[in-house]
């Protein structure tokens, strides 16, 4: 397999890019220690550029940094061209909070831990050491609260592990909330509605506490003698006809740019950009500790800062390669993430069979799809984020939900109504995980359109005497509003991104299908904080012209943002989307009952 380094205009800032922006900015504008680094990214280029660039021409480079300064609470977007090593723009961002850091939850639990108003508080419900208190910092939301306004919140919640290696989930410390004032690291308020006993039992699944592990599994090998049948040069990859190139920020980990699809002589586009934009998390509990629960785990923390390293065998298995994630701490030194997006080969199974019956000749096709994907761990979860490159052209997205459920503790015999008992005295609480996915199309160039596609009956009469008549049915979305849509299984209704100006061998225009897997919309009121600021979520289908500022389904800064940013703030101009270059925004998820199953 041969491995180059050619650089290109959307390779992810390398360390030493990182640490140069970071000192440029520094210098620059004389920063102390009193800031913090939410973000040091690629500023990526424009889109106009990055289509006509060849090998060879040369790149101008530029970082995006995000500062946030812990004395004055301000917020500061800053460009640093590295190219020319200067700072090209710096502007205040009011009214705005960065993502919650990695380096804050650390400090968060500390300060937590000495707070005597928490220590007393913990005092009441018999507990003396903090040692064993697990301290699990969350936005605090935005809930219209005056004496909150300006504050960077969070709010902990706690747990009691019975060991250093104690699976801490087992056992909430419910009813304690402390407030926690992030630029000054210091407890505001304990919220404490009273207690409620730890749960009895255990909840540990690592291996050490496994006493009969299965032992009738016989290995399974993956084994390709002559390597992987993909081609790697620096973050570009291709594999059986298609061909895309890697990225990877702090905020939404893995990025593909570039997907394209060799046809004969000539690569066709698909998708310019495409990434995760935003998720949330809400919990279905109203009650006065837990009304506030809920995570928007892209906008609050990032999933690419929480990446994993992943280990070959476990994560995943066969003939890996692997690319790192570099990052940054929030003081701006450089952080890497080994191993952080994996991608291999899988057998898919049958691709296409058939059997000629009268010679009884038989041909078959086996799938194979190549795989790219990173976990991330925020907190008590994991997702596991996979996108799946097929041989007949498709591409599939699938995120995968594991990790520990988040618990909180039930007086003895209580049933609780707003979730599910999966251990004694632990509730599993209800939520819903929803995502977006952003989906910048280009098939076969820029200039798109979208259609809605349904199957539909016919009525009875002149053409349909019988009364057997469907048939499908293809409407223009022409406009953001029109665009916004929601799935309708029954229908078969699915949406048609297509470029006007090409035709396929039949005379159609090619096109891509969005089909809807399964799917659910937000539970919460419409008006309720968390559906407001989650506004993305409410619809399956948005479409908007593009825009290289708009990247995020909820808006650049959703940590306490108080809702309306994001999707529903840019499609109330009702742009046209027509025969354009178009973003295709796609919300999905799903409602999750806890099961006993689901725990530990
Ligand atoms: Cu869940």
């Amino acid at each position: 397999m041969p491995v180059t380094n050619m650089a290109h205009p959307l390779d992810p800032l390398s360390g030493k890019e990182i640490e140069r922006a970071v000192g440029i900015l520094k210098a620059d504008r004389r920063l102390e220690s009193q800031v913090r680094f939410e973000t040091v990214t690629l500023n990526e280029p424009l889109k106009r550029n990055v289509l006509e660039y060849t090998q060879g021409n040369p790149i101008t480079r530029e970082a995006l940094l995000v500062v946030l300064d812990n004395n004055s609470g301000r917020t500061y977007e800053a460009i640093v061209s590295l190219t020319e090593r200067k700072v090209t723009s710096w502007e205040h961002i009011p009214g705005v909070q960065p993502r919650i850091m990695l380096d804050e939850f650390a400090e968060c639990e500390e300060a937590v831990k000495s707070d005597p108003k928490f220590i007393f508080a913990l005092s009441k419900r018999g507990i003396t050491d903090t040692d064993l208190v697990m301290v699990d910092s969350w936005s605090a939301g935005n809930y219209g609260i005056r004496e909150e306004e300006g504050l960077r919140l969070a709010m902990a919640r706690c747990w009691m592990k019975t060991s250093t290696t104690d699976n801490g989930y087992a056992r909430p410390i419910e009813g304690l909330i402390p407030i926690v004032d992030l630029n000054h690291m210091k407890v505001l308020r304990v919220e404490d509605y009273g207690i409620v006993p730890l749960p009895p039992n255990d909840g540990n699944y690592a291996t050490e506490f496994v006493e009969d592990f299965r032992k009738d599994l016989k290995p399974l090998e993956i084994i390709q003698p002559e390597g992987p049948s993909f081609e790697v040069s620096g973050n570009k990859v291709s594999w059986q006809k298609w061909s895309l190139r890697i990225g990877f920020n702090p905020r939404e980990g893995l990025v593909l740019y570039c997907v394209g699809y060799e046809d004969k002589d000539r690569v066709r586009p698909i998708m310019y950009r495409a990434s995760l934009s935003e998720m949330v998390v809400p919990y279905g509990d109203p009650r006065p500790h837990n009304f506030r629960r809920n995570a928007f785990d892209i906008g609050e923390y990032g999933i690419g800062m929480l990446a994993n390293s992943l280990e070959l065998g476990c994560d995943c298995l066969g003939e890996i390669y692997y690319f790192n994630g570099i990052l940054h701490d929030s003081r701006g030194a450089v952080m890497e993430i080994p191993n952080a997006i994996c991608m291999h080969e899988e057998d898919y199974g049958l691709l296409w069979k058939h059997t000629d019956w009268r010679s009884g000749h038989t041909e078959v096709r086996r799938s194979r799809r190549l795989v790219l994907s990173f976990i991330a761990t925020v907190g008590n979860y994991e997702y596991g984020f996979y996108w799946y490159f097929y041989q007949d052209g498709s591409i599939e997205y699938e995120i995968k939900l594991t990790g520990i459920i988040h618990t909180s503790a039930l007086n003895p015999g209580e049933i609780p109504k707003y979730g599910t008992l999966v251990a004694p005295q632990l509730n599993g609480p209800i939520h819903q995980h929803l995502f977006n996915v952003r989906l910048d199309m280009s098939i076969d160039g820029q200039d798109n359109s979208v259609h809605e596609f349904e199957v539909v009956p016919e009525p009875r009469g002149t053409t349909n005497p019988q009364g057997n008549a469907f048939y499908p049915r293809k409407t223009p979305l022409t406009t953001e509003s029109k665009a916004q849509r929601v799935i309708d299984p029954l229908s078969s209704r699915c949406w048609i991104i297509s470029n006007p100006s090409t035709q396929n061998a039949l005379g159609e225009p090619t096109a891509y299908k969005l089909i809807p897997g399964d799917n659910t919309l937000p539970l919460p009121d419409s008006d309720a904080s968390v559906t407001r600021r989650g506004a993305f979520a409410t619809k399956n289908l948005w479409v908007t012209p593009y825009s290289p500022k708009e990247k995020a389904a909820a808006g650049d800064y959703v940590n306490q943002n108080p809702g309306g940013d994001g999707l529903p703030k840019w499609t109330q101009a009702d742009r046209s989307i027509e025969n354009t270059d178009i973003v295709v925004w796609y919300s999905f998820g799903l409602t999750h009952v806890s099961r006993p199953e689901d725990w530990p």
